[in-house]
């Protein structure tokens, strides 16, 4: 583990970052490749580092945001039932609470393939999504979503602000996290948003990636990874007031944070419950973190062992999710083809190429029975309900999946 302390100050707030968390060189997670063409692949180093000042936990090294974010971009929002009903309820609960006045406009940073912008769509309210993955926006605009192909910013915002006048609500998820230039963000906002509309986003949950030791969440997109506290710190420095907080059961466990002007909202309970809760749960503590780390190295460990002795005893081992998370699993464990032969995946972008670094073949979902293999390692665990549902056959004929959070477990 790298010990050192302060390499390089908070992207926050400038002060001392201490290192909890180091895998080394990684791939970038989304950037599967052609097998036939492996040798451009770019590596970038992975740590992580708590903030001693605003307590934010962030990354140490930058991943370019153009090197991740491009028109191949692979992620498609739409592939999870489970993820569409979560946006679909989500835009319906803005319509009826954040939008009850007239004419609103919403502007959306990251909008992907607008599984969240399509029912606002439907219900006729003004939007406008921002997303600087074209491929992914593409799909958006054919559903008749108005998106802009561009990284949101400071520049953006206003220029949004000047051509399409303020928003009323800025929403976003699983997007915040994944900007390093928090400042610009804010200072973005800040430009866009109307005096009393909200700023709603929502991100993986630190406090819940401890608690799991869901460790797969560390990739180079999660530049950030949030709690009540540190949000609030940022939001403090950046003119904003933390007023509310919802813990939301999706991809592992987020939280949804609501921002507004100082002053223009009451802040809710919630906020002050979350902010003790996180206390209690020591969040802030780089000894917490630094337990996390070790939880991680005993699972690494433990998985590795796992599938080596599958292969000696000639047990066929898939994977199912060629997920970004499983970047860092692969990567950090040493897995390739030897040990899981083929990753089943529902993207059509990703099939029939090779996962970043790995190169373990993905193949469409319809490989997967035929025939099945013995043990199936569920990569998308967070979907585990949703897959398991989908692919009961898989058990119901003798196969196993095997899941590493929050241990390693066979079922
Ligand atoms: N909101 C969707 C997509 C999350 S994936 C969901 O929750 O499922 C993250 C998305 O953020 C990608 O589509 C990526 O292209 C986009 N993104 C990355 N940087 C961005 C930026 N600066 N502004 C707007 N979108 C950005
Ligand atoms: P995520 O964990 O980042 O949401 O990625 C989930 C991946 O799993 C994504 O590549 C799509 C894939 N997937 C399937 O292949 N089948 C499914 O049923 C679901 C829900 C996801
Ligand atoms: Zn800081």
């Amino acid at each position: 583990m790298n010990e050192s302390v302060g390499i390089s100050g908070c992207r926050v707030c400038g002060s001392d970052v201490r290192t909890f968390i180091d895998f080394g060189r990684q791939p970038v997670s989304n950037a599967f490749v052609d097998p036939a063409d492996t040798a451009g692949e770019v590596f970038y180093d992975l740590a992580m580092g708590l903030c001693s000042a605003c307590s934010m936990v962030q990354q140490l090294h930058e991943v370019p945001r153009g090197v991740m974010f491009h028109s191949g971009y692979p992620y498609r929002s739409s592939e999870s039932r489970f993820v569409r009903e979560h946006f679909e309820r989500t835009a319906v609960g803005l319509v009826e609470g954040e939008l009850g006045r007239r004419d609103p406009f919403v502007v959306e940073i990251g909008c992907n393939d607008g599984v969240m912008l399509e029912t606002l769509r439907r219900r006729g309210v003004r939007h406008l999504g921002v997303d600087p993955s074209a491929g992914a926006a593409e799909v958006a605009r054919r559903r008749g979503i108005d998106v802009r192909v561009a990284f949101f910013d400071e520049a953006s915002a206003a220029a949004i602000r000047d051509e399409e006048g303020p928003a009323d609500l800025i929403f976003s998820a699983n997007t915040i996290s994944h900007l390093a230039y928090f400042d610009s963000v804010l200072k973005g906002v800040d430009a866009l948003l109307a005096p009393d509309g909200a700023f709603v986003f929502e991100d993986r949950y630190l406090g819940d990636i401890v608690e799991r030791t869901a460790f797969d969440q560390i990739y180079d997109e999660h530049y950030y990874l949030l709690t009540a506290r540190s949000v609030r710190a940022a939001a403090v420095r950046f003119g904003f007031e933390l007023v509310d907080v919802e813990r939301l059961p999706v991809h592992g466990g987020s939280l949804r944070y609501t921002l507004a002007r100082p002053g223009s909202r009451a802040v809710r309970p919630s906020v002050g419950e979350l902010l003790a809760r996180e206390e209690a749960q020591g969040l802030g503590d780089i000894a917490t973190l630094r337990r996390f780390a070790d939880d991680t190295e005993r699972i690494c460990t433990d998985l590795v062992a796992l599938l080596r002795e599958l292969r000696a005893q000639g047990c066929t081992v898939a994977g199912y999710g060629a997920t970004s998370k499983s970047a860092t699993v692969l990567n950090y464990c040493g897995i390739g083809p030897e040990s899981v032969a083929y990753i089943c995946d529902s993207t059509r972008v990703k099939q029939h190429l090779v996962t970043p670094g790995s190169h373990i073949p993905v193949r469409p979902p319809e490989v997967f029975a035929a025939p099945y293999p013995q043990y199936a390692v569920l990569f998308a665990w967070n979907h585990a309900e949703e897959i398991m549902a989908k692919e009961r056959r898989f058990s119901e004929q003798g196969g196993r999946w095997i899941l590493y959070v929050p241990d390693v477990h066979v079922v």
